[in-house]
């Protein structure tokens, strides 16, 4: 299978900012890669560089086999692009947007109109046709971004955030669509804050920060890298709460996490049901009583904690380093 994006040690930067340190990834055709990443990472600024918005400072990259910079013209007739803030005409409809999409990509004037309809209908927007984009809610708008993203039906799509605004409903029927799209044999890349989205429609996931990519995998493969087993209780009152947090600090092998309004503690260990029953043996002895207790696997937001230090955006839980 060939690569449909390459990147060799991209490298860009923006004054003092470094916001590219050295990217380095390839996409095999007909597959999707996620770039997840907190705010600030470079997952815009990889996009702008491989949809060639932005010349890199250093490394090399290819789409569809042209060079960012020495074929950027032909590059672009082979990809779609729905960036992170909508690029629509206000002034002009829904329709009349993808419809100038289309003559942009030289369908014809009857090719695009019966494209655009298509569009409008697959992203739930008929009923706001014939209606300027300026009076779309948010969720409108983004819908009609990545509407335009597949006008030309390209073999190569990027979507920076493309599902951030959405309501849960509409978050998931982009998904489909997404994945049917997949399905046909497009390429994507795409950048998300949602651990969900990245399980959920990612062959690759890639973790960035601080523009260098500091985990790649599938979701399995980072949960593995990750690691060892999380425990997971709820105590019965909230002055047991810092008690356990300080007696789980003795075996937790990194961040703990605590949601004090539901009582509960996350705690990563190395072992399986032997830890767990050390936990219990020792919050018995510091008179905590425990409501429930488990040991799970790390999910995908455990795995960005753990390798960015940060919380994963969108979950409402409240990190607090492991005491030391
Ligand atoms: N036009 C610009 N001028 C100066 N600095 C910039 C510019 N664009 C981005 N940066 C900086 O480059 C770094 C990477 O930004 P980028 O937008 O690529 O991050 P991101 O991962 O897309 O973040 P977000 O999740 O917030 O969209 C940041 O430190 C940002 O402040
Ligand atoms: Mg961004």
């Amino acid at each position: 299978m060939s690569d449909a994006i390459t990147a060799e040690g991209l490298v860009k930067r923006y004054g003092e900012v470094t916001a590219l340190d050295g990217l380095s990834f390839s996409v095999p055709q007909g597959t999707v890669l996620a770039l997840l990443g907190p705010n600030g990472a470079g997952k815009t600024t990889a996009v702008r560089v491989l949809t060639t918005l932005l010349p890199p400072d250093g490394g090399r990259a290819t789409v569809a086999g042209c060079d960012v910079t020495r074929d950027a013209r032909r590059l672009r007739s082979y990809i779609g692009l729905s960036g992170q803030y909508a690029a629509v005409d206000e002034h002009l409809t829904g329709a009349e947007n993808l419809e100038m999409v289309g003559r942009l990509y030289h369908l014809g004037v009857k090719r695009s109109k019966a494209r655009a309809r298509e569009l409008l209908e697959r992203f739930d927007l008929t009923g706001a046709a014939d209606r300027p984009v300026k009076g779309y809610s948010g969720g409108m708008r983004r819908r009609i971004d990545l509407a335009g993203a597949l006008v030309a039906d390209p073999p190569v799509l990027f979507l920076d955030e493309p599902t951030t605004g959405l309501d849960p409903r509409a978050r998931a029927a982009l998904w489909d669509t997404i994945s049917e799209l997949v399905a046909g044999g497009s390429t994507l890349l795409l950048t998300t804050q949602y651990m969900e989205e990245a399980d959920r429609l990612a062959d690759q996931i890639m973790v960035v920060d601080h523009g260098r990519a500091i985990a790649r995998g599938t979701a399995d493969e980072l949960k593995d890298q990750v690691g060892g087993n999380r425990i997971e209780l709820t105590v019965t009152g909230a002055a047991e709460l810092e008690t356990a947090r300080r007696t789980l600090a003795w075996v937790a092998v990194g961040a703990m996490r605590t949601v004090p309004e539901s009582l509960r503690i996350t705690v990563p260990v190395t072992g399986g049901p032997e830890a767990l029953r050390e936990v219990l043996g020792r919050l018995a002895d510091e008179g905590v009583r425990v409501r429930d207790a488990g040991l799970r696997r790390p999910t995908l937001d455990d795995v960005y904690l753990t390798l960015t230090g940060r919380q994963a955006p969108g979950a409402e839980e409240q990190v607090q380093e492991a005491a030391r």
